[in-house]
């Protein structure tokens, strides 16, 4: 049987600052609901590592979701549910859990701003009053990157798609609040990507 596991190289490099920094924002018990969950590397990571929360994955992406579910099978860990097709356009999200908390990690600079209005939409629905949002990655702050390569970066995927690119923190912030969300907490991690956790209001 083909192995459908993906390998995205990023994942081992940021996982463990990103779970720092989960342990500290994540609740003590209930479903995490991951947005984008790509090749699904960190959900078996966290889930290893925080094995009191259930873990939702998802993701558009077929050839992801089989990946997810691969990895999944490959670490053995149970506390990862059965990944989920889901657009974080989709006007309503098909969740067979209500998340205490929603992560979205390395999507919305690589997707339409549509994207991110969706998961701001998805996330204030699917959240209770005080459930946490989790966003990380590359922001600019106050109108400029935060450093020459975040500018190339930027400039390397408006090239690949006019539709993606770092987006301003503070706008995404402002979207947050329209949405129900409160003023964010930001935590600067390596690389300079950034750790955004709202809560719900
Ligand atoms: C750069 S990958 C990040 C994957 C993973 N979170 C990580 O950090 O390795 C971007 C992911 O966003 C997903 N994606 C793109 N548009 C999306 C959308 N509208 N809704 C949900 N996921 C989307 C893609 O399928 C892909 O898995």
């Amino acid at each position: 049987m083909p192995d459908a596991r993906r390998f995205a190289p990023a994942t081992e490099r940021n996982r463990t600052a990103i779970l720092d920094v989960l342990r500290e924002v994540l609740p003590d018990a209930g479903c995490v609901l991951e947005i984008a969950s790509g090749s699904g590397e960190h959900a078996v990571w966290f889930a290893r590592h925080l094995p009191h929360l259930q873990f939702q994955p998802s993701d558009p992406d077929p050839v992801n979701r089989a990946s997810i579910a691969a990895w999944t099978a490959h670490t053995a860990v149970t506390n990862v549910l059965e990944p989920i097709a889901l657009d974080a356009t989709d006007p309503d999200w098909p969740l067979p859990h209500r998340p205490s908390a929603v992560l979205c990690i390395n999507m919305i600079h690589i997707a339409p701003w549509s994207a991110t209005l969706g998961l701001l939409r998805g996330a204030a629905a699917a959240l209770s009053s005080g459930g946490v949002l989790y966003l990380y990655g590359p922001f600019r702050r106050g109108g400029t990157h935060t450093s020459e390569s975040n500018a190339m970066f930027d400039a390397d995927l408006r090239g690949r798609n006019a539709s993606w690119g770092v987006r301003d923190l503070e706008t995404v912030v402002d979207a947050a609040q329209a949405a129900g969300f409160a003023v964010p907490t930001t935590i600067a991690m390596p690389a300079n990507n950034q750790s955004v956790f709202f809560r719900r209001a």
